[in-house]
Parts: structure tokens; C-alpha cells; sequence
């Protein structure tokens, strides 16, 4: 029996070098020293030993049993640090490959264009203000010198929603309500981004679009002033070489009116198809606040005057960027987007 022990301690200690994982540890585990295990058979024969013989067969049994097992224990420390260092070095990233990047979202180009005209009015001391899209009859056409059955009602073909509420034309009603809510406050110096409605829709003319509206109202006040403001606003949109036209117009609020051309971005004034070969675009509508505006707003014509202008946001974009389709501002179509 002694010598079958000596064998078996020989065979297993070759053995358990052949173990390369914690599967194999555990195989070996069972096969000598499990319940059914080959130590534990040959110690079954124990009974048949002399009483001299048993102590020291035992003994000799335990020792094979101990050092088998911290054999045991001393592998598995190493396997197991082992299969942490490949598992670790199998989760290693790459810092050196390039990243998925996120797919960002853009601005829309009209957006850029309204961010870009409040700046440079914020510039020039302006303040923004808002008003409703859906807007009484009263603000829209009476406050702003427009009365029932005014011929220039025709010039705006509006949305009615009742006889006395409609979808804003145009950004102007705000005028007249950023009267009533400052008066007698001077300066009143605001311009108003916004969306407005018209019944029109074609290649040139969408039944909503944008308007930037611009009011000053103060003591002296006067047309070289508009003049001015303009001009320094077409050469931060446009361009440091840029110049402006006014010509005489009319509208019900403004006396005198102008409508303003900028020379033209694409071709510097010499005349081509974007200008018409006149040399000129035109960009807006503008003038001195009528008297009557001002009256209604609260504000004595006698003592204060102002100006006022409307642009149209669309306009400026597609001036801007060279679009030559309105309607691609509307389309979202995102190969067109992803160009801003
Ligand atoms: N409201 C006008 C329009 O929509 C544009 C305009 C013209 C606004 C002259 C003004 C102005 O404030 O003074 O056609």
C-alpha cells in the first residue's frame, strides 16, 4: 500500500502539470481526491492493514492528500490570474481607432439668417420682441392705418379666421402693440422676428414665411437716420463694400415710404439675371411712421417721429446662399440642410 501511494502521488504530481485551466483543476480534483477518488480507494483497503501499519500508512496518506492539495491550490492561484490577464487583455481598447461620431443636428438656414439680423440689431440697441401668430383684425390693418375696405388689404391676401381674427400678414401688427404696452416710454427701439401669412403659395411665394420687423420711435428721429441703420445693416449681411438704394413707395403706415434695394451680391452692381440687369435687389420696405400710427399707439406725432421697416427672412436666405427654389426651405430635405 505504501507503494501504491508513492505511485500515485508520482502519477498525479506529473498530472497536474498537464492542467491549463480552472475545468482542468477541477477534473483532477475528482479523479484522486473526490468521494469515488483514487486516493480515497486505495484507503478503503486500510481495513485490512495490522494496527502497527495503520498509523503510519495513514499518515503517509494524509501527506500525499496535503501536498496534493496545496499543489492543487497553487495552480489554481496561477490559472486564475492567468485567465484574468486574457481577459483583461482582450477587453483593451484600441485608443487609436477613429470614434463614431455622432450624427449632429444643424440649423436651419433660416435660423442662421434671423439669428444673424438680431445680432446686428442688437448691435445697433435694438431689442427683440414677439407677438401673436394669430392676430386681431384690429393690429394687423386698423392700428397700422388700414381701415375696412382699404385698398391695400387687396395687396395681402389674408387668412380670416373670423371677420376679426386672422393670421398675421406681416410682422407690423407688433408695432403697434409694442406701442400700447410702452407708451410714453421713449426710446421705443425693437425689432420683431416671426412668421407670417399670406394666400399664396408657388415657386416664389409660400403661404407662411418670415418677416424681421424694425421700429424707432424717439424725439428727432429722423429719415437719415433709417438711411443709416440700413446701410450699416446691409454691410454686416452683405458685405463692407455694400450699398444701399432707396426708392419713394407706398404704404398705409409709413409717410414717406421706401422700398430699399441692396447692389446686387451676386454680380457687385454690373447687372445680371439674379438682379434683373439692373444692378439692384430689392430687400425691404421702410419709412417714416405715420403720424396717424403714432397717434393711435399712444404717442404724439407733434413731439416724437420714427421709422419702421419689414424684411423678408426668405429673401435674404436665398440672396445669401445663392437658392434659387423658396421652396427648398420648406422641404426638409436633409441633403439640402446638411449644406449649413
Ligand atoms: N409690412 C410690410 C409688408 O409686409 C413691410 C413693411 C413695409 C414694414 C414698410 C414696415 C414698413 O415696417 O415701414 O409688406
Amino acid at each position: 500500500m505504501r507503494e501504491q501511494l508513492h505511485l500515485l502521488k508520482e502519477k498525479a504530481e506529473k498530472e497536474i502539470l498537464q492542467c491549463t485551466s480552472l475545468n482542468d483543476l477541477n477534473d483532477f480534483r475528482i479523479k484522486y481526491l473526490g468521494k469515488k477518488g483514487e486516493l480515497t480507494q486505495i484507503l478503503r483497503g486500510m481495513g485490512k492493514l495490522s494496527a502497527e501499519e495503520r498509523p503510519l500508512i495513514g499518515q503517509l496518506a494524509n501527506e500525499v492528500r496535503d501536498s496534493l492539495e496545496s499543489k492543487l491550490q497553487e495552480l489554481t492561484e496561477v490559472i486564475k490570474k492567468k485567465e484574468l490577464e486574457r481577459s483583461l487583455s482582450a477587453e483593451k481598447i484600441d485608443i487609436t481607432l477613429p470614434g463614431i461620431r455622432p450624427e449632429l443636428g444643424r440649423q436651419h438656414p433660416l435660423s442662421i439668417v434671423i439669428e444673424e439680423i438680431e445680432e446686428i440689431f442688437m448691435g445697433m440697441g435694438f431689442t427683440i420682441e414677439e407677438g401673436p401668430e394669430i392676430e386681431l383684425d384690429y393690429y394687423n390693418f386698423e392700428a397700422l392705418n388700414i381701415p375696412k375696405d382699404h385698398p391695400a388689404r387687396e395687396m395681402q391676401d389674408s387668412f380670416y379666421i373670423s371677420p376679426e381674427v386672422l393670421l398675421r400678414t406681416h410682422t407690423s401688427p407688433v408695432q403697434a402693440r409694442t406701442m400700447e404696452k410702452m407708451r410714453p416710454q421713449l426710446p421705443v427701439k425693437i425689432i420683431v422676428p416671426g412668421k407670417v401669412y399670406r394666400r399664396d403659395d408657388d415657386a416664389t411665394h409660400s403661404p407662411m414665411f418670415h418677416q424681421v420687423e424694425g421700429l424707432l420711435i424717439d424725439k428727432n428721429v429722423r429719415f437719415s437716420d433709417l438711411k443709416g441703420v440700413l446701410l450699416n445693416f446691409a454691410r454686416q449681411m452683405f458685405g463692407a463694400n455694400q450699398k444701399i438704394r432707396l426708392r419713394p413707395s407706398f404704404f398705409p403706415f409709413t409717410e414717406p415710404s421706401a422700398e430699399v434695394d441692396i447692389s446686387c451680391i451676386m454680380c457687385k452692381g454690373a447687372g445680371c439675371r439674379t438682379c434683373g440687369h439692373t444692378g439692384w435687389l430689392e430687400i425691404l420696405g421702410s419709412g417714416m411712421v405715420h403720424p396717424r400710427v403714432l397717434e393711435m399707439g399712444g404717442y404724439n406725432p407733434e413731439e416724437v417721429s420714427g421709422f419702421a421697416f419689414g424684411m423678408g427672412v426668405e429673401r435674404i436666405t436665398m440672396l445669401k446662399y445663392g437658392i434659387d427654389d423658396l421652396r427648398l426651405l420648406f422641404e426638409n430635405d436633409v441633403r439640402f440642410l446638411r449644406q449649413f
